[in-house]
This record gives C-alpha cells, structure tokens and sequence, in this order.
C-alpha cells in the first residue's frame, strides 16, 4: 500500500509529528488535512528539537510538504514559520491550496475572548471555522488576488457588526484595523504567490504516478468535532476520513490508517477525562513525560491508559493499526492501570457517552499493569529489527493485552523521541 494516513487515537499530542517524520522517509508527499496552529508537532533528530505548527513533518526529509484545502492558516504565522527553517538551513518544498481558509487577526481575539470555556489553544481556529461554515470567510486565493485589498475590506464589513456588537473593536479601531490588516494582508499573499496551487491535483497526479502520499492529522480523534467530546474538541474533523475531505485522498486508493496513542493518556484543555490522575501521580507522570504543550506550554493533563476511550476512536475513525508512544516514559512511573470499561450508577455501559456531562460522571473499570521494564537507550538499541515476541515479558504482555482489547494491532512501538528510537515490527 503506497498511501498511509497517520491520526491520533486520543486528545491529541500522541506523537504524530514523531511518526510522521519516522515514515516521511519512505513517502514522496506528505500532506496536512486539517487544524491550523493549534497543532504543535514535534520531531527530534540528531540533538534538534523541531516543532512544527505548519508545515507538514516531514521536512527534514525534504519531501513536498502540502498544506491541504481543510487547513486553516495564519499567514504571519506561516511565514514565520517558513523563514525559521530557511534560516536553520532547510529548503521547505511546500505547496499552499489555493482553497485552504485564512486566519485573521480578528478571529483570534475572539477566540481569546470566548474560547476560555473549551482551553482553546487561543489561534483563532474555532471562528476561521465557523465563519468558513457561514461562508464569509476568505480564502488564500483571496489574498493572493490582485484585488486582495477590495475583498479583504469587503469581507471585514460583512463582519463589522458581529465586531462591534461583541466588543471586539469599536467604531473608530475596526477603521484602524481594516486599513492595516487588509494593506498587511494583501502583502502576505504576494509573499504566498510561489507556493499557492490546487494541492488536491498534487495529490492525484501522484497517486496516479503510484507515489507515496503520506496524510498527517493534527490533533486527536477524540477533538473530532462530530465524534469527539462536544463541545470540548476541537473545530475541524480530526478523522482519517477528513484526509480525503481535507487532503486529496482519494476514496476506493487502497490506504493504510495509522493510529498513534501514547502508552498512558494525556489531555489539554477543559473536558471530560474519566482515566485523570490528580496528586502526585499526575505530577510524577507529567514530569516523566514532559508533559507541556508544545503550542501553548500549558501542563498538559495526565491519566491511565484509557483503552475504552482508545477503542471508541479506532471504530470511528477506522483505524486499522497502531503506533504506541512513550512506553520509555511508562517505565518511570508505576501504578499507571489500564480502563477496560465505564460504568454509570454502577451499572457497565456498553457505548462511549456522546453526552460530555455523562462521561464526566463514568467510573471507570481499571485493570492493573505489570511494572514495564525500564530499558536504557543501548538495551532498547538491542531490539531494533527484532519482533513483538522477542521483547521484555512485560511490554510483550502489555502490548497483546492492548491489542486484544482494541482488536487491532500494534506495528510499531516508540521509546523515546528521537527518529532512531522506534521499532517497527
Ligand atoms: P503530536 O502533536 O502528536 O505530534 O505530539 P507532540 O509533539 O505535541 O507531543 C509528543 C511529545 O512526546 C513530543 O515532545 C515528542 O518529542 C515526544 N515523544 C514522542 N514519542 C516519544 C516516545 O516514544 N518517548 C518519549 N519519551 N517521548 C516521545
Ligand atoms: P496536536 O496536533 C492537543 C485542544 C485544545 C482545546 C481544544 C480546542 O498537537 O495534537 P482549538 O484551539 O483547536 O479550538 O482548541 O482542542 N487542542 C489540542 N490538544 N493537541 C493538539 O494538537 C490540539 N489542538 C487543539 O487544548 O482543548
Ligand atoms: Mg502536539
């Protein structure tokens, strides 16, 4: 199978940046579907630490990297982003699609206003998205037309009341904004100009040529919009479907679905987590892990290994193998339990709680986990190309009890976040 997409199984930061950089390696495209700078991927290799917001993760390769029709984009952001590869030697083959929304400075202050309630991650994503959905937003053709001043001022009008009526701006500093932002605005696009092209094209150009595309998600499939933790989640669809909706992937190509999870679960942002750790639990876990955003730094939360959650997200999404992350960082903590079940009023439910008051109220059903070797870097080194059989007893039974549970199973097993530190089966 030439084209993979790679989702996260969970809340989002399961390592997908990671993996994306570790199978980068064998693709010819590497494609961004969905969110915007609320994503914060990182990779690791030789020592460098890359975060990557934007661009697709799998530059380091120097693949064409494509930010597709469902990604929402803050130009400023963008190029920011753009010039720190450039400047640390990096030549970005990047491909923009002309259809793919803009993120305004506007749409941010909203979010700052109103998104303390989900822990928005402040981008602006929630309304890019919804005025996308009302159709009053621009797109990147817009800012790179050669009238991108008129309907960048046209379209801040169709907006001015919702503005002014939510405090945004008054009379006198919305006029202040639209002079700056559209003359602003309108120079990003022509910065934008040699990049911006029909994306989707790209990809069935290369499918058809039987190249590798690879499809990265940004956040989790929990986040999903339609089947996560409403309203807690994030305003795009994080499913491997919306590679197809977001990226060019073409329906009836054989493709594989790769799922990541990490080996416990973690969570940012507001909304329910029924597998949560308080105490000192939560903080040895997260300090193990280094458990901080990498867009916002926020603590991230931390819990067991919540595979009923992990389930519902591979039904959904249609996953059909795993990547688990960070079974190094498992091995530093003890007690971390793994969540077979939910119960409500003592009762076990069979379906995963669409309601998010409800699954705030689930007890979870926990089994223990046996303690995980913890391997040093040259003792994991030893496993390298070796199979799942060969591994420690207690990584070995860890990973047939998740895959009987999940019924799918683990290919590749990450311990720790640098390229080389992965084992794939
Ligand atoms: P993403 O949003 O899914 O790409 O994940 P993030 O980059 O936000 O968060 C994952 C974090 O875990 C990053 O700091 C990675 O460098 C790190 N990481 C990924 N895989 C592993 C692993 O197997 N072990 C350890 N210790 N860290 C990992
Ligand atoms: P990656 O791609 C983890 C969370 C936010 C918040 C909710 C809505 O790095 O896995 P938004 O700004 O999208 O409107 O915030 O979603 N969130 C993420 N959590 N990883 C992410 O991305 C996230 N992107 C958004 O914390 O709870
Ligand atoms: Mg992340």
């Amino acid at each position: 199978m030439k084209n993979t997409i790679v989702v996260g199984a969970q809340w989002g930061d399961e390592g997908k940046g990671k993996l994306v950089d570790v199978l980068a390696e064998q693709s010819d495209l590497v494609v961004r579907f969905n969110g915007g700078g609320n994503a914060g991927h990182t990779v690791m290799h030789a020592g460098e630490t890359y975060k990557f917001h934007y661009m697709p993760s799998g530059m380091l390769h120097n693949k064409v990297c494509i930010l597709g029709t469902g990604v929402v984009i803050n130009p400023k952001d963008l190029l920011e982003e753009i010039q720190s590869f450039t400047d640390s030697g990096h030549a970005p083959k990047l491909k923009i699609s002309a259809r793919a929304h803009v993120i305004f400075p506007h749409h941010q202050l909203i979010d700052e206003k109103g998104g303390g309630k989900i822990g928005t991650t402040g981008r602006g994503i929630g309304p890019t998205y919804s005025q996308k959905a009302s159709r009053i937003n621009l797109r990147i053709l817009d800012i790179i037309a050669d009238d991108a001043i008129t309907r960048i001022k046209d379209a801040l009008r169709d907006v001015k009341d919702m503005l002014l009526a939510d405090e945004i701006f008054t009379e006198e500093t919305f006029q202040q904004y639209c002079e700056t932002v559209s003359a602003e605005y309108a120079s990003y696009g022509n910065q934008f100009k040699p990049y911006v092209t029909d994306t989707e094209d790209l990809v069935r150009i290369a499918t058809k040529a039987e190249e590798a595309v690879l499809f990265e998600g940004a956040q989790g499939t929990l986040l999903d919009l339609n089947y996560g933790t409403y309203p807690f989640v994030t305003s795009s669809s994080t499913l491997a479907a919306a590679a197809f909706v977001g990226g060019g992937a073409i329906p009836g190509v054989p493709i594989r679905i790769l799922g990541i999870t990490k080996a416990y679960t973690t969570r940012v942002g507001e909304g329910p987590f029924p597998t949560e750790l308080g105490g000192d639990a939560a903080t040895n876990l997260r300090e193990a892990g280094h458990e901080y955003g990498a867009t916002t730094g926020r603590p991230r939360r931390v819990g067991h290994l919540d595979l009923y959650a992990l389930r519902y997200a591979i039904r959904i999404s249609g996953i059909q193998e795993l990547a688990m992350t960070k079974i190094d960082t498992l091995a530093l903590v003890n007690g971390v339990k793994a969540c077979i079940g939910y119960k409500i009023d003592g009762k076990k439910i069979d379906y995963f709680p669409a309601d998010a008051p409800t699954l705030e109220l689930v007890e979870p059903i926990y089994t223990d986990i046996p303690d995980i070797a913890d391997l040093s870097k040259d003792e994991w080194k030893t496993y390298q190309g070796k199979s799942k059989a060969d591994l420690p007893e207690s990584i070995k039974s860890y990973i047939k009890f998740i895959e009987e549970f999940v019924e799918i199973p683990i290919t590749i097993l990450s311990h720790g976040p640098e390229r080389n530190e992965t084992i794939v089966f």
